[in-house]
């Protein structure tokens, strides 16, 4: 992913997530419908090691089954229903792989391919970063791909392995060690730095700037906060709401001119 072939990144998070159940198919298309430039998604690992995309570590919030996503074999993970939390409409929202998002949005948009820590997926060393690289490159998607995860061994992982796909460390305070943003690049060898907005402080946006390490911000939904984190040099946001943050970019980039 080349980030200087745009000023700003509109990432529809968990796809288009305020009007559609998180992290399914409805919610990947409506993202493109709403011309976000990227969509952000959750991986975790079956149990028999397919990577699935689903946020939470249980199942028992966003589906009509319970216990851990890693319990279940992909084939019992399809017979879920993934949108009737959200909307009765959404009954026949199934949990989507990897692989079904990502050739989905070849050619239409491109992917944050969020990693879910390891302690997530219940496993040690699962083998989930090989595995979603494997992906990757099998569908030659290498030039479209944002790597990221709050498991800084997941990026380590991610530097070992002999590929140009570009990765993001998402802030956690326990595994920095006190280490700013820009000790975290080096040290992680990583191309962006994402954290949230209470934990982006003027002194961090500065340092950013200066050391040209790109910025993404999770997860913003109103209009005030999309503004100002765009004038100080994000360069991109997570949203839930792809259209609205469009409408901000639009306006404050018009400015801008
Ligand atoms: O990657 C940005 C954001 O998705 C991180 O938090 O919990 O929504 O996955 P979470
Ligand atoms: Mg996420």
């Amino acid at each position: 992913m080349d980030f200087s072939k745009k000023r700003f990144y509109t990432i529809a998070h968990r796809g288009a997530s305020a009007y559609y159940p998180e992290n399914t198919m409805s919610a990947f298309k409506a993202a493109v419908d709403m011309n976000a430039d990227m969509i952000e998604l959750d991986v975790l690992l079956s149990k028999d090691n397919i990577p699935v995309v689903f946020h939470d570590e249980r199942l028992d919030m966003k589906t009509n089954g319970s216990g851990l996503v890693c319990d279940y074999t992909l084939s019992d993970l399809k017979k879920l229903d993934a949108g009737s939390w959200f909307d009765a409409k959404f009954k026949n929202e199934r949990i989507p792989t990897l692989r079904e998002v990502l050739e989905f949005s070849r050619n239409r948009i491109l992917v944050n391919i969020e990693i879910k820590p390891e302690v997530v997926t219940g496993k040690e060393e699962s083998g989930i970063v090989e595995l979603v690289l494997d992906i990757v490159e099998e569908l030659d998607m290498e030039e479209v791909v944002l790597i990221s995860s709050f498991d800084y061994r997941v990026l380590e992982r991610l530097s070992k392995r002999e590929n140009t796909i570009k990765s993001a460390l998402l802030y956690e305070q326990v595994q920095s060690h006190g280490r700013e943003p820009s000790r975290l690049a080096k040290d992680y060898k990583i191309d962006a730095f994402n954290c949230s907005r209470q934990q982006l402080t003027d002194n961090w946006v500065s340092q950013l700037n200066i050391n040209k390490i790109p910025f993404f911000i999770y997860t913003i939904n109103d209009e005030h906060t999309m503004k100002s984190l765009i004038q100080v040099g994000a360069k991109g946001i997570f949203t839930d709401k792809p259209d609205v943050l469009n409408k901000v970019v639009g306006e404050v980039i018009k400015k801008a001119v």
